[in-house]
């Protein structure tokens, strides 16, 4: 027997708790995980029994935030799945060039055709390796923009904010890149870079839960919201992605994961040519 024992109906109560907070889909599968959980948070509390700690976690508002912030899975690397964002940027860039602002530091927004700033939301930013590798690809092609990055997990964005990170998170990054927008650490830092201040001013960090906070009033050019749908049933992600559809601008983008798909629900995004993973409002 495990150190900790749950019963299935606490399981189930689990599984829903967690669910209605977060949107993420626990399969009766994902007992030893969920139990692997509990242990972390139960020696954090210094609660030594299950049943106290469940106890002490269903009535416990702060306790149910550090429970799903142990329960997201937070992988990110700088660069994942870039050609979306390549493709993303080729969009934008055409975009500014309409407005009429030449090749380089041009601004522009879709939909209104005012020249301003590019407005992007990265709706589940983990540790912030995607808005940052956005900002970086953005600031090369010399547009002016902002990014607002959003997750439930507090501790992730504590980790973004911060922006330091191993050496393998950034091996994807071109070298050239890699020189341009990064400190390389020495001493005992070494083995981790630091993202440069010309890169994390264009990125405000905030949290925000997709499942339960009302979507910000702002429209936005572009949403990503890539490799978090995958813990979502069906109902939630449609849910999510009807809701992103209000904070777009018109002719705007929705980039979802590679993994992910819109098949079999009802929203109103078009779908682009041969950019499975990129829809418009
Ligand atoms: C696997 S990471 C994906 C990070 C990044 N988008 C990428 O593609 O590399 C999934 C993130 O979604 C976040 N998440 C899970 N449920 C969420 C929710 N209801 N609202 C906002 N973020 C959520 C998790 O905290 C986690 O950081």
């Amino acid at each position: 027997m495990s150190a900790i024992d749950i019963s299935n109906k606490q399981f189930k109560t689990l599984a829903n708790l967690i669910y209605s907070e977060s949107g993420i889909h626990i399969h009766d599968g994902k007992m030893e995980l969920l139990k692997s959980k509990i242990a972390k948070r139960m020696r954090a509390t210094r609660i030594s029994s299950c049943s106290s700690y469940l106890e002490y976690l269903i009535d416990n508002k702060d306790e149910i935030i550090e429970f799903i912030d142990t329960v997201t899975t937070n992988h990110s690397f700088f660069f994942r799945e870039n050609r979306s964002i390549e493709n993303m940027i080729r969009f934008l860039t055409d975009r500014g060039s309409m407005t009429g602002k030449g090749n380089a530091s041009f601004h522009g927004a879709v939909g209104n055709g005012v020249a301003s700033s590019f407005k992007l939301w990265c709706a589940a930013c983990s540790t912030g390796d995607e808005p940052y590798s956005v900002a970086i690809q953005l600031l090369e092609r010399g547009l002016d923009f902002n990014i607002l990055a959003t997750d439930i997990s507090h501790s992730v964005l504590n980790v973004a904010i911060k922006g330091i990170y191993s050496s393998e998170r950034v091996k994807n990054v071109p070298v050239p890149l890699l020189h341009r927008y990064f400190q390389k650490g020495n001493g005992k830092q070494s083995g981790f870079v630091r993202v440069k201040k010309t890169v994390m001013e264009h990125v405000a960090f905030k949290k925000f839960n997709l499942v339960t906070d009302a979507v910000p009033q702002e429209q936005y050019d572009v949403v990503l919201c890539r490799n978090v749908m995958i813990y979502f049933d069906n109902a939630t992600t449609e849910n999510v992605i009807n809701r992103l559809y209000h904070a777009l601008k018109p002719g705007g983008l929705f980039i979802i994961g590679q993994a992910e798909s819109l098949m079999n629900m009802k929203h109103n995004f078009k779908s682009l040519k041969n950019t499975p993973s990129t829809f418009q409002k």
